[in-house]
């Protein structure tokens, strides 16, 4: 008996190629989620921080493979790395003791020769990762130069309290100008947490002071901090997935936070008073955490936002493309009717729609017939991604409200498939005979949609 008359083998056969087919169709729907976040990212310029820890835990590989995948995306990255592990190590080498006033380490002459050794060393570490290319893995055909060089002046932070700092120093300036230059030629720009006096004298400086000092200097998008920790914790221990900058100061001011938390939000704080729109706490421990952040809509750690992170707001012509990619899968499936594009385009205000971080995840449109007082919520659609997280519910409210202020005393929807859920937010059945004239010539009545109307 040979394998195709067999039926055991026959079926086995067709079970695989179901399952490859499905993987497919799931790689291809997954890559195609991404996109959105992809056009809203590139170019876009993005601070990533992290401790001298992570690269001590030998997690770098694994962060530099992202990296490098974000630079092949086209977003700009200045990367500021740690080396506190790498200090004490070496003043541990040379029997010395490391000194803290106000969790901030007194630097004398001796310390100050560590800390150059121990940032040089972990440089060194980060450049080698960047220059990895072995076939078979995600570094192949990556070909990054990265930058590194004297674009941070420092400060001496001074006596404080009587307490004598003498090399830590803080920032007094990014040299913006330089690290865009070589961001504008496709070069990922590293920074160390050493800076120079104009007297040429070396000071050691805290990465995060590093980090919010560049973020704010080059204006970038997003400032980015792989912790230790999961990210931002309320004081019941809860993670909180999006912070407000006023939340945020809030917080640091209940004295619920531990203290390194609080010296991220510190840095985090100042970063988006002086204008970055974005700042985030994400876990180390967790791999590709700075990829499901960017990637997902959830993501996996804290947000910081200076404004509202997700806004509702009426369409312009610029939202026309992302609104046609938004409801072309649910055409297709036939949940909407096909929207003429042209149509679509000249009824651009007609549109309401809901973003996130830049990514539109929800749109509806009302059109009025204000001699009936009636209006139409059509196009009703949330992206199955941001489904279930009560935006459908907003877009409604907003075309309520929209519906009132043009003095409309009802609203009325067609569905197919979607009945219960307008009839738990008001909707009644109605028929075709209570929709407003024009819109009854237009009624398909192959379609047989179903009429639900609420008043207002
Ligand atoms: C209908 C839709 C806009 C709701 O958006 P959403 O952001 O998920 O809505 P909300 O978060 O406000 O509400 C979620 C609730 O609605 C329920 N729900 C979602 N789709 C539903 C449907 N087709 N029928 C009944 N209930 C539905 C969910 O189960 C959830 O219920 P729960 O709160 O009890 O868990 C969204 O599912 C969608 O885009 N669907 C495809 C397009 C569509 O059908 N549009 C209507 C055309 S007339």
């Amino acid at each position: 008996m040979n394998s195709q008359s067999d039926p055991v083998i026959a079926a086995d056969a067709a079970a695989q190629a179901a399952a490859h087919a499905s993987s497919q169709a799931q790689f291809v729907d997954w890559l195609r989620s991404v996109a959105p976040y992809i056009h809203a990212f590139r170019n876009q310029t993005f601070v990533v921080a992290f401790g001298g820890e992570l690269v001590h835990e030998g997690r770098l590989n694994a962060l530099v493979q992202d990296i490098a995948l974000l630079h092949a995306m086209g977003m700009q990255i200045v990367l500021v790395h740690g080396s506190r592990p790498q200090v004490e190590d070496s003043m541990r080498l040379r029997h010395l003791d490391s000194q803290f006033s106000g969790g901030i380490r007194i630097t004398d002459a001796p310390a100050l020769e560590s800390a150059k050794e121990a940032a040089g060393e972990v440089r060194l570490d980060i450049e080698a990762a960047i220059s990895q290319g072995l076939p078979n893995t995600p570094m192949a055909h990556a070909h990054i130069s990265i930058v590194s060089g004297n674009f941070v002046t420092a400060r001496p932070v001074g006596i404080v309290d009587g307490v004598d700092f003498q090399h830590t120093g803080i920032v007094r300036k990014i040299d913006a100008d330089s690290i865009r230059h070589s961001l504008s030629n496709r070069k990922l720009v590293l920074l160390s947490p050493l800076g120079f006096s104009p007297t040429g004298e070396a000071f050691n400086l805290a990465m995060e002071d590093v980090a919010a000092a560049a973020a704010i200097a080059l204006r970038a998008d997003k400032l980015i901090f792989i912790t230790e920790n999961e990210g931002v914790s309320a004081a019941d221990g809860k993670l909180l997935r999006e912070l407000s900058f006023d939340d945020a100061q809030r917080l640091r001011e209940s004295g619920t936070v531990d203290e390194n938390t609080d010296f991220y939000l510190k840095h985090v704080v100042r970063a988006c008073r002086s204008g970055v729109p974005r700042a985030y706490l994400i876990p180390s421990a967790l791999d590709g955490s700075i990829l499901l952040e960017l990637f997902t809509h959830d993501g996996v750690g804290s947000m910081i936002a200076y404004e509202n992170l997700e806004s509702l707001r009426e369409a312009t012509p610029d939202d026309v493309g992302n609104i046609i990619q938004l409801i072309e899968p649910l055409e297709t499936d036939g949940t909407l009717v096909r929207r003429d594009r042209h149509q679509l385009e000249r009824d651009i205000d007609h549109f309401s729609v809901i973003e996130h971080d830049g990514v539109l995840f929800g749109c509806v449109a009302l059109y009025a017939y204000p001699q009936e007082r009636i209006g139409e919520m059509a196009c009703l659609t949330v992206s199955p991604e941001a489904q279930g997280s009560g935006d459908g519910e907003r877009l409604l409210k907003r075309i309520e409200q929209r519906a009132r202020a043009r003095g409309l005393n009802r609203i009325f929807v067609l569905t197919t498939r979607t009945e219960h859920w307008f009839l738990k937010r008001g909707f009644v059945k109605a028929s075709v005979d209570d929709l407003p004239e024009d819109r009854r010539r237009l009624y398909n009545w192959q379609r047989k949609s179903l009429v639900l109307i609420k008043p207002l």
